[in-house]
């Protein structure tokens, strides 16, 4: 019928979180005919420059997270990040919105002590051993019962903000400082990791889907202060490595439910797989999958959450994605160097296009491919060199 609304649209899909993995996300929705809002705390965020719609709230704030619900009424709630009022997405979900993967998914994640312990003491999964601390005194204690080196950790906080490693009992106020003024929110708590001394750490991202659970190759990545700086798949791995992380990321997201991508972080160790965290959603070291998988993490992830088939999750090259950072704090940045990056082989540049650029924040990816991830690795981190930015 002529004039007749797009049936399709009659769909909307709320991100909680417009950066550059939810950007990826809308892109990937509005292929399959998705209504898309993105909602995030600033007014120009990457995901906000390509939804239809966006918002901008304090998602930490219920009243505010809900309001702008109620408004939207979207078919699909879909989390980017951990920092939302988890409480009210769990309200909302009992009212009938579909939180993705599950509002319990975002609870349970929301700090790293409840997934911690799932892991480890529900799922007997192999995990650092662990402790957790209100103060000074008690993290002393707990540093004296892990030993060291150790890794402290708020229990609230993402890309490494407030961890520190923790070699000797000299560094523990330190530790404690830094961990004090980087945790998210008012919470002094932090976890006390024993030091793990894996060989490798990989994420392994895990789909789960109408059709089943899938998972992609192994994500191998390196991180610099806590933050991931460069991954690349596929991840060279034994049989024997490749089934215990397979297991051991089936039970820890057959136990959180829901459809769509996680990120289950393991370390590879001699002694076997461990596991450290997982994201209920795709995974900024998944980025790699743009070029490298006929289905990105992102397109797996809508179609898993609007309950299409996924046939199987193909690796159509090796590849490697390096992390553009600033060492600039500036409202008015230029990048500069893209014309050189873009000569080196087999490789793509993505702007984020954030606002502001600040020191330690991610503004750009590398996308390459290559014959075996040792190349496409080098051809990344070269032309990841080329590009600058740059303060007006
Ligand atoms: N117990 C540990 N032993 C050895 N290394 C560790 C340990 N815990 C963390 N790390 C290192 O620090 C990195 C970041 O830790 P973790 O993933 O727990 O922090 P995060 O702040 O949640 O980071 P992100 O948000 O980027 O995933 C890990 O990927 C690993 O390289
Ligand atoms: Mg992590």
């Amino acid at each position: 019928m002529l004039g007749a609304p797009n049936q399709n649209y009659a769909k909307t899909m709320m991100l909680l979180g417009a950066g550059e993995l939810g950007k990826e996300v809308v892109i990937e929705a509005q292929r399959l005919g998705i209504e898309t809002v993105a909602v995030d705390r600033y007014e120009g965020a990457p995901a906000m420059q390509v939804a239809h719609r966006f918002d901008v709230i304090d998602m930490l704030n219920g009243e505010q997270l809900r309001t702008v619900i109620e408004k939207e009424k979207p078919d699909y709630i879909v989390p980017e990040i951990e920092a939302i009022a988890t409480d009210t997405l769990q309200e909302l979900e009992n009212e009938g919105y579909n939180v993705i993967p599950t509002a319990y998914a975002t609870q349970l994640t929301m700090d790293r002590e409840g997934i911690r312990r799932l892991a480890s003491e529900k799922l007997e999964l192999p995990t650092a051993k662990y402790e957790f601390a209100n103060s000074l005194d008690e993290l002393k204690e707990a540093v004296a019962a892990i030993g060291t080196p150790c890794v402290i950790k708020p229990i609230m906080s993402s890309s490494g903000k407030g961890q520190s490693l923790c070699r000797t009992e000299a560094e523990i106020e330190n530790s404690w400082q830094e961990a004090l003024s980087s945790g998210r929110g008012n919470s002094t708590r932090v976890i006390v990791e024993e030091f793990i001394h894996f060989d490798s750490e990989i994420t392994l991202l895990t789909v789960r889907s109408s059709t089943g659970t899938y998972y992609c190759p192994p994500i191998g990545h390196q991180q610099q202060g806590g933050d991931y700086i460069q991954s690349w798949q596929p991840h060279a791995m034994s049989e024997e490595h490749i089934r215990q992380a397979e297991e051991i990321a089936k039970k820890v997201t057959d136990e959180i439910g829901g459809y769509g991508v996680f990120g289950v972080e393991l370390f590879i160790t001699s002694e076997g797989v461990y596991f450290s965290e997982v994201s209920p959603r795709p995974h900024d070291t998944g980025m790699v999958t743009l070029v490298t998988q006929d289905l990105s993490e992102f397109a797996l992830h809508v179609r898993a959450i609007l309950g299409l088939p996924i046939e199987d999750v193909h690796l159509v090259t090796a590849g490697a994605s390096h992390a553009v950072k600033s060492s600039v704090e500036s409202d008015n940045y230029y990048i500069t160097g893209v014309e050189n990056a873009l000569t080196v082989p087999h490789t793509q540049v993505r702007l984020f296009g954030k606002p502001d650029a600040k020191a330690g924040r991610r503004m750009a990816v590398i996308l390459s491919r290559g014959e075996n991830v040792e190349t496409a690795c080098r051809q990344a981190e070269k032309a990841a060199l080329e590009i600058s930015i740059e303060s007006i």
